[in-house]
């Protein structure tokens, strides 16, 4: 099928919800893409923070292919015995003690958002109201079903839905005078992004996140972290939370867990999963045993590769503040690990780099309208970082936006497949 047949049909079949990039994607090796006319496309976005060992990891495919010639599902009315040894490395990698499995970042949000609400209904007393009230964060994203949305930061994402969930009220970002008034005892949880993705690449403060943490702590509502997009290993650490010495009450994974496969997860304490009986959440597909058994081997190689990317990141950081230093577009580098971004001095210039890098054949993207994000696979090698940064020099260098053309079409031999 021809990319130009591929558009035609999805233009008459699907829901127009994408604004896809005229690539017809075929394969994938290393931190490589490769296109239908062979163009091959370095890969600095890993599918959005999924991709996180590449593609056609050895271990990986491994794994799938044994589990996969075993058992791919079973309902959550029966056992398998993935989702406990999983549990036993999640828990003991974020020093929570339980999990709940779903399929996507979105589902484990929800997840939170009505384990946040169980718990406070379980700790009200003598017939007082039971905390409600949900404090997140401006600028923040937590996904698109309808408690997500709720407590999205970004009305552009809100605002064609409402009316959403009722008791969400949004705090100015970093903002620690903002956070106390707006903090009071009918607050069951804090909801913060370690680092918010969609919103441009923006670590929290230490400052913030320690009041938030001092503040659940005083009244007993829970501090809930979004690491969807920077957990598991992104920033260099298991847990972003890791670089700011507190403990959250709540974390959300997903994005990278199963190496591609759909799969997201709860974690939380002891306190919070006693509030849940059974019959009050659950998912048909969640923690199945292929998806389970790849995270379980992802949880593994992760273990090799942390000093890695922290390594890594601090690499591709010092070549994005070189090229900060030569273009007075480049307002601010910002980030933590291999999550990191540009922030250029307006959109159209944005937009136009991630063009002109895709003719380049190398995939970034434009977050919050005027940053570009990083987001590499975690095996990122610095011939790689200096190859993408040589790239968006001379885009940088190119002073203004330039219409995109296609790519022509060449073959790829065998060694261009190799990373
Ligand atoms: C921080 C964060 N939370 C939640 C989500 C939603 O995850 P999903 O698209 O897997 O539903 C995303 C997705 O980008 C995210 O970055």
């Amino acid at each position: 099928m021809s990319l130009a047949s591929v558009i035609r049909s999805e233009q008459a079949l699907l829901v127009p919800t994408y604004d896809r990039y005229k690539i017809l994607l075929q394969q994938g090796s290393g931190v490589y893409l490769q296109d239908a006319h062979g163009n091959r496309y370095l890969d600095f976005l890993s599918g959005i923070g999924v991709n996180a060992l590449g593609y056609r990891h050895a271990a990986i495919r491994r794994t799938l292919k044994k589990q996969a010639g075993r058992l791919i599902h079973v309902s959550n009315l029966f056992f398998h015995p993935y989702q406990a040894k999983l549990a036993q490395r999640l828990t003991k990698i974020s020093g929570l003690q339980r999990a709940f499995f779903c399929n996507s970042g979105t589902e484990a949000w929800e997840g939170a958002l009505k384990f946040a609400r169980a718990y406070a209904r379980s700790q009200s007393h003598n017939g007082s109201k039971p905390r409600w009230r949900i404090l997140a964060l401006d600028n923040s994203f937590h996904g698109r079903t309808f408690g997500a949305l709720a407590t999205t930061g970004q009305a552009k994402y809100r605002e064609p839905f409402a009316p959403l969930l009722s008791g969400v009220s949004f705090v100015a970002f970093n903002d620690v005078v903002d956070l106390i008034r707006k903090f009071d005892s009918s607050v069951c949880a804090i909801c913060i992004e370690t680092v918010q993705g969609e919103g441009g690449i923006r670590p929290v403060n230490p400052e913030f996140l320690q009041l938030a943490r001092k503040l659940t702590r005083k009244t007993g509502a829970l501090l809930v972290l979004d690491e969807i997009q920077c957990g598991l290993g992104r920033t260099g650490r298991y847990f972003a939370y890791q670089h700011y010495g507190i403990q959250p009450d709540i974390v959300t994974v997903a994005k990278p867990l199963a190496a591609g496969l759909p799969l997201g997860a709860v974690l939380t304490t002891n306190r919070v999963a006693h509030a849940l009986h059974p019959g009050m959440h659950g998912s048909t597909f969640g923690g199945g045993p292929l998806a389970c058994a790849v995270a379980i081997e992802f949880l593994s190689v992760l273990e090799g590769l942390l000093s890695h990317v922290s390594e890594s990141g601090d690499y591709l950081r010092s070549r994005l503040d070189w090229l900060k230093a030569k273009h007075s577009c480049v307002r601010e580098v910002r980030g933590l690990g291999l999550m990191l971004g540009m922030e250029l001095d307006s959109a159209e210039k944005a937009k136009a780099a991630v063009s002109q890098m895709l003719q380049r054949g190398i995939l970034i993207n434009r977050t919050n309208e005027n940053t570009l994000r990083f987001l590499p696979p975690y095996i990122i090698q610095e011939r790689h970082i200096d190859q993408m940064a040589r790239a968006l020099e001379k885009v940088l260098s190119s002073g203004r936006p330039q219409p995109v053309r296609q790519r022509r079409a060449r073959k790829s031999t065998r060694r261009e497949n190799q990373n």
